[in-house]
């Protein structure tokens, strides 16, 4: 299908009851941006600067949308905010933290870029939510095309990635991330968007309610890197085992609440067996009614409470994003793995295709527990 038949909004089939929009030239046009709406008005907008969502509005219980994600309206604000906190953004070629910027494979050691302290965080200074990706929209979906050189912030291979975002009639939001190689490289691809289910530019996310379906979790040091043990959230801040209010122990004195400055924490998601799949985690908001759940195939769910924002980023409501007024839910596999043999494995070797699936469903209900 052509894809520049999508020059504006499309109707499609009654099967679907989908819709997009998008710009005109949207394969070259590195502001483009591109809105998905369902028959029930839930509405997505995904840009190719970074693969990113910049809007998500879904409706609370009197059906009322708000946009529950923060970000920008212009895609250009995005490059000229002196802050980046990878707002929405799809994060590679390894989301997380590698140590001091380093790792040996294969027998050979290979340096990446520090960005963060002593490490390397989200794919180095220009990660891939820093460029801009070719975009193939569909009536449901827009998929986003990188190819990532070898080098590129000092990983092996040419790396071949895609992303595709998918709105369903059922107000899920499923992001299939896909990814090839022609020399052994680590991968490990997520979603950066920050969530404030009373809608963005909402002070605080610290009454939301939230569980997470994970015994364990990953201990790290005072540079957020994992020490290497896996350890039981019981009688811990980190037990998500119920639903619990973000705000609730985040300000305990615990010597892992401080190294991350809150939650910045890895969470290791118990084994899905059989039947339908648990969601790895449950974000609801009690006003708005707003629930969002996340189902993924990845053994690790990363919990931070943007414990970094500071009121100085202004977002699309004109409010000043604060401290804790959002919480990131990103998907993955644990941070540093390439360094840590008992980690589940993140080296993708050619001929072998990186393919994982995370979805973001929302709805209405009356208590979290639903
Ligand atoms: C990291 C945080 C970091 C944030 C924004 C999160 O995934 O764990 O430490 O500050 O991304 O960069």
């Amino acid at each position: 299908m052509n894809p520049l038949s999508f020059l504006t909004t499309v109707a499609v089939s009654a099967a679907t009851a989908g819709s997009i929009t998008g710009p005109a030239h949207a394969e070259t046009d590195p502001n483009a941006q591109f809105t998905l709406k369902n028959a029930g008005g839930m509405e997505v907008r995904l840009a190719a600067d970074g693969a990113r969502i910049t809007a998500l509005k879904v409706p609370d219980r009197a059906g009322l949308l708000a946009d529950v994600v923060l970000g920008h309206d212009a895609v250009d604000s995005y490059r000229t905010s002196e802050k980046k906190p990878y707002l929405g953004a799809t994060l590679g070629r390894y989301a997380g933290r590698i140590a001091h910027g380093s790792f040996t494979l294969d027998g050979v050691t290979h340096k990446l870029a520090k960005n963060n302290g002593p490490n390397h965080n989200h794919g180095g200074l220009i990660g891939f939510d820093k460029v801009v990706w070719k975009a193939t929209p569909g009536p449901d979906r827009v998929r986003f095309d990188y190819r990532s050189p070898a080098s590129e912030e000092g990983y092996p291979g040419n790396l071949d990635v895609s992303v595709t975002y998918t709105l369903t009639e059922e107000n899920e939001l499923i992001i299939d991330y896909q990814a090839t190689t022609d020399r052994a490289t680590p991968v490990n691809l997520s979603n950066h968007s920050y969530f404030n289910l009373a809608g963005e530019g909402s002070e605080s996310v610290l009454d939301h309610e939230l569980m997470i379906y994970a015994n364990e979790m990953l201990l790290i040091d005072d540079t957020s890197i994992p020490v290497g043990k896996i350890v039981p959230v019981a009688d811990t801040p980190f037990d998500f085992r119920q639903p619990k209010q973000i705000g609730r122990d985040i300000d305990q004195a615990n010597e892992q609440l401080t190294h991350g400055s809150g939650y910045d924490h890895t969470f290791v998601l118990n084994p899905n067996t059989g039947g339908s799949p648990e969601p790895a985690a449950t974000l609801y908001e009690k006003n708005s009614g707003r629930m969002l759940q996340v189902f993924t195939d990845q053994p690790g769910l990363q919990l931070y409470t943007a414990n970094f924002l500071d009121g100085s980023l202004t977002g699309k409501s004109g409010r000043p994003y604060l401290k804790r007024s959002a919480v990131c839910l990103e998907t993955q596999h644990f941070p540093d793995s390439p360094n840590q043999p008992l980690f589940p494995n993140t080296i993708l070797r050619p001929g072998d295709i990186y393919q994982t699936r995370s979805t973001y469903k929302f709805s209405v209900s009356d208590s979290a527990e639903e």
